[in-house]
């Protein structure tokens, strides 16, 4: 009888421990975003932050929480991912996405996926109804079509804006415009933590403008543009893709809180190193398994927002932090 109660105790005790805000953070790019798109982008990552947590209230899954956040700001002309893209030498968009559960490390991505308004629910199709953790090109629009994910008519996600990036790029090449190469900003992620200290976590992008047909970026990669583990954390990431890619810059920030960083120390110490070793900028939100928030970028600015109860946290500049009642 005692050892019952004890047990009883025990686990009403970590029921309490255990019991914590839940909070989607966002992100809508790292990159030399100009003055002109700032309150674009602040909007877009408000209102992607805002549905998420919805999901999180309202019962659902972590998963389900980021997939939302992440579809909002791919169905934004303000962000480089779904409509509103980069586009590749040939002019067309070709998307890279991936979404990782911290429970069981299951994850899914796609790239190079043509024609689909949301590339990241076709990631979370990929984790969950198939074996493999990346599908490809062809292999991915063809599985999209067999899951009766609908496409878009070809050229239906191309935006004016990202045209014009297009036209600016081959004139001048690299230029460090919001969307050349250089600057490529807009790539968008999400992480979330449920009461009960479930994490995921979910990246979605159309890569840099003037890349070549084919490229894939870090956004799909698992432990380059996101990674998720209930045990420390939940990271998604923004910024140059092969710079990123060749850090493995979220397992890299996974790793300094595996070794005891908070998470904006680990955010922090990765993205600092990455700049010492790269040439290129990039930027990260984290959430650590106890629920404290990592968000720092190397780029002079990155969106990002979450919300916390009534209230709505959000910045685009280094320094930032401003708080509005929703
Ligand atoms: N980080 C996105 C890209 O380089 O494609």
């Amino acid at each position: 009888m005692e050892s019952f109660v004890l047990i009883l105790v025990i686990s009403l005790f970590a029921e309490i421990r255990c019991k914590m805000e839940p909070i989607v953070l966002v992100h809508g790019g790292a990159g030399d975003i100009p003055d002109s798109r700032v309150s674009l982008k602040i909007t877009g990552v408000k209102k992607a932050a805002s549905l998420g947590y919805k999901v999180l209230k309202n019962g659902g899954s972590v998963v389900e929480a980021v997939e939302e956040a992440v579809k909002s700001m791919e169905d934004d002309e303000a962000f480089n991912a779904g409509y509103g893209s980069v586009l590749n030498l040939d002019g067309d968009v070709e998307m890279d996405a991936s979404i990782m559960l911290g429970s069981n490390l299951l994850s899914g991505g796609v790239t190079v996926v043509k024609d689909i308004a949301h590339p990241i629910s076709l990631a979370r199709l990929v984790m969950e109804k198939t074996p493999h953790f990346l599908l490809a090109g062809a292999g991915a629009n063809r599985f999209a079509k067999e899951q009766g994910v609908p496409s878009v008519p070809p050229g239906s996600l191309v935006s004016k804006y990202a045209k014009e990036a297009l036209e600016h790029f081959m004139k001048y090449g690299d230029n460090g415009t919001e969307m050349s190469g250089v600057g490529e900003v807009g790539t968008v992620g999400a992480v979330a933590i449920d009461s009960k200290g479930r994490l995921a976590a979910a990246t979605s992008t159309g890569g840099i403008t003037g890349k070549m047909a084919g490229r894939s970026s870090d956004t799909c990669i698992i432990g380059s543009g996101t990674y998720a583990d209930d045990n420390v954390g939940a990271v998604s990431t923004t910024g140059h893709g092969e710079s990123i890619a060749r850090f493995c810059l979220a397992h890299a920030i996974i790793y300094e809180m595996r070794n005891g960083s908070s998470a904006s120390e680990a955010t922090a110490k990765a993205l600092k190193e990455m700049k010492g070793r790269l040439p290129n900028t990039a930027g990260a939100i984290t959430i650590s398994k106890s629920g404290e928030l990592g968000i720092d970028f190397t780029s002079r600015r990155m969106a990002w927002a979450y919300q916390v109860k009534d209230e709505m946290h959000f910045g685009i500049e280094h320094g930032q932090h401003t708080k509005e009642k929703v």
